[in-house]
């Protein structure tokens, strides 16, 4: 698995505050809720089913599933999808394994989210090298306490800035409790990122994974398609909205394309250039130009990246070829008109 490492870490975890019962203990009776044949609540974290642990490499790469998981819910939550879109699969895993005991792992719990209240995150052991090439990153967690399992709290600590930009669909598993509060949890601790849809199965819910995860992976515009060429009408259409008008995009099939597309929905302030020739904006991160052929001799309605400045520039007229800009797009029929002028537009660029 090209972009996935995992990387052992020194550190050991050093939770020591008292494990005093949280306000809000919904599972009071110490049973754990687990798929019908699966884990029985008091066996720790088998790792996943395969020989590298909970750790697939898919043959459509572009998305990633990650998750963590203690008594096999989430983790068959995460295997759906994997299965479902084929894709990379990792486990985020935790250097001080999961309690087998279930009351003693209700009071690691608290401790450790206590300890993250406090900014001290436990040590995990899984990291990422880049998500550049993930359309939609996956990332699936237990509902502890009605927060996102600590585990995951600091791959996303851990990984903040890598994920600045990408699109984040969370799933998770839990007794009862709703999943709004770890979304705030995500927020929080990836602030730059772009959040989905997200899934939650209940014990009472989970029965219905089979089908409840492909309809909501349909809900995402995720698809087991291997890649780039596929269903490129539907995934590659995007609206460019100013103010209360509308025009679409086809946006090329490449890397810098599909880049762009991971980030929206976006919203930006295209400035004018070289007298109405150009709108322009800098996204940031600057948008990977991986696997994108270079060179174009720009036509009116083109949205191209001028490589050297890292910059989008969507043309308002016809330009001379340049081996510096790369054409990432097309504002359909005269879809252009909008954006000419001299005038800076604000505007909204989304998925269709
Ligand atoms: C430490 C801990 C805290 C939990 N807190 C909650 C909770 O606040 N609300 C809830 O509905 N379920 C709670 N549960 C139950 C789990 O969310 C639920 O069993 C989940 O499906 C377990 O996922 P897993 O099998 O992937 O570990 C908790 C379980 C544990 C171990």
């Amino acid at each position: 698995m090209k972009k996935l490492f995992l990387m052992p870490l020194m550190l050991l975890a050093t939770f020591m505050i008292s494990a005093a019962c949280s306000e809000e203990n919904p599972i009071q009776d110490g049973q754990e809720q687990t798929t019908p044949g699966e884990n029985d609540g008091e066996e720790g974290n088998e790792e996943g089913g395969d020989e590298e642990g909970g750790n697939v490499e898919g043959g459509n790469s572009r998305y990633l599933v990650l998750y963590c998981s203690r008594s096999g819910n989430t983790e068959q939550m995460a295997q759906t999808i994997q299965s479902t879109l084929d894709c990379d699969m990792m486990e985020v895993v935790p250097e001080t394994p999961y309690e087998n005991n279930y009351n003693d792992m209700l009071d690691r719990a608290q401790a450790e989210l206590d300890a993250i209240g406090q900014g001290n995150y436990p040590v995990i052991t899984t990291s990422v090298e880049s998500f550049d090439d993930y359309d939609i990153v996956f990332v699936g967690y237990p509902i502890w306490y009605s927060h996102m399992a600590t585990p995951m709290q600091t791959f996303l600590h851990n990984h903040a800035d890598l994920l600045a930009g990408k699109r984040i669909a969370l799933f998770a598993s839990s007794g009862s409790s709703g999943i709004s509060t770890s979304e705030q949890d995500a927020a929080s601790l990836v602030p730059e990122a772009t959040f989905e849809e997200s899934l939650l199965l209940t014990s009472s819910s989970l029965g219905s994974m089979e089908t409840r995860i492909p309809q909501w992976l349909e809900s995402l515009g995720a698809s087991r398609e291997t890649g780039h060429g596929e269903n490129v009408a539907v995934s590659l259409g995007i609206n460019i909205i100013v103010g209360d008008q509308t025009v679409t995009a086809t946006l090329e099939d490449n890397g810098a394309a599909h880049d762009f597309l991971s980030r929206l929905p976006l919203e930006v302030t295209l400035e004018d250039y070289n007298n109405g020739a150009e709108k322009i904006f800098y996204p940031d991160p600057e948008l990977s130009l991986d696997d994108t052929p270079r060179g174009c001799a720009p036509q009116a309605g083109d949205i191209t990246i001028y490589e050297p400045w890292g910059n989008v520039a969507i043309f308002c007229r016809d330009w001379s070829e340049s081996s510096s800009l790369i054409k990432i797009g097309h504002i359909n029929g005269d879809g252009i008109g909008l954006l000419q002028g001299t005038e800076n537009i604000n505007v909204r660029f989304e998925r269709q």
